[in-house]
């Protein structure tokens, strides 16, 4: 039997639909509506359509957005300085400085310098430790979106085999965390999952992913994960954007589809849930600092 899809578009517009109520409720109540900037350097393609999609969810759940667009060139001093009048100015909740940046600037010296009040993506290291030991201010965006996904679709964590494909900072390491965390009030999203973390350099990689009861990938490698290497009747979770001949595709093969319970597409998976919950970071990031 093929596998349930798990409807993330659908789920995405759920959660939208509720922000949207919220901000409105606050916007009746005199304040601001939330207000997420977002910094693009550069011409690259893949993020001016991210970006665009990010600031078209905001305006359609009323939440204010502005793009600041600057040239490839600019440099690393004019970037910080704009990152700073951003830190200061209260109509902005949320500040976004889309990744990947020109490599003559160093990614780590900007992303610190985003106040972590204002750091929806929980990208500084400030947020990270928060996250590390369960007290998280911001969940990042894919992550929550992964958990909040499950969540919705009634599949169950708690107790389960997780193995999450890829290591990076911004999916594999925070998933790892957030999956395997014990649910507390201060961090009510946690997995509380048994969850193991492999990449491309791991051993026995078949056997490892064969034990998952939920399989995530996040390797970055187009139809890395084929049904010989997911146990009939798991769940699995792409998390892959890549592109092969101009066209989208994730890092697991369709012929998952063949042997899983439950797969997410790519498109319309994990992608629109991120989006949903960057604008759940921008609301409660309003909530901190009211305006
Ligand atoms: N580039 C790829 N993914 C992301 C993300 O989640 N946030 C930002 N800011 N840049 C990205």
């Amino acid at each position: 039997m093929p596998a349930r899809k798990i409807e993330g578009i659908r789920l995405a517009k759920v959660i939208k639909a509720e922000i949207a109520l919220e901000v409105a409720r606050r916007v009746a109540d005199g304040k601001h509506p939330p207000g997420l900037a977002a910094v693009l350097v550069g011409e690259n393609p893949a993020s001016q359509v991210y970006v665009r999609n990010k600031r078209k969810a905001c305006e359609e759940a009323g939440l204010n957005s502005w793009l600041h667009h600057l040239p490839a060139d600019t440099t690393q001093e004019e970037l910080l300085k704009l990152v700073h009048t951003l830190n200061q100015d209260p109509k902005v909740n949320g500040i976004l400085v889309q990744l990947p940046l020109p490599k003559h600037i160093d990614e780590e010296t900007i992303l610190r310098a985003v106040t972590p009040l204002k750091d929806v993506d929980s990208f500084h290291p400030e947020n990270v430790g928060l996250l590390m030991t369960g007290h998280p201010r911001f969940m990042p965006c894919t992550p929550f979106g992964v958990l909040q996904m499950l969540k919705r679709s009634d599949i169950e964590t708690a107790g389960k085999r997780v193995v999450i494909l890829g290591r990076s900072n911004i999916v594999g390491k925070p998933l790892a965390l957030m999956m395997m965390q014990k649910p507390s009030d201060a961090n009510p999203h946690a997995g509380d999952a048994t969850v193991t973390v492999a990449h491309r350099g791991t051993k026995h990689l078949k056997e490892i992913c064969q034990q998952a009861e939920i399989l995530i990938a996040a390797i970055g490698v187009p139809n890395f994960v084929t049904a010989q290497m997911v146990q009939p009747g798991a769940v699995v979770i792409d998390v892959g954007i890549n592109s092969v001949n101009g066209k989208l595709c994730g890092d697991v093969d369709p012929e998952v589809g063949e042997v899983a319970a439950a797969l997410s597409p790519v498109p319309g998976g994990v992608g629109p849930m991120t989006i949903a919950m960057l604008l759940q970071n921008t609301l409660k990031a309003a909530t901190i600092h009211q305006t």
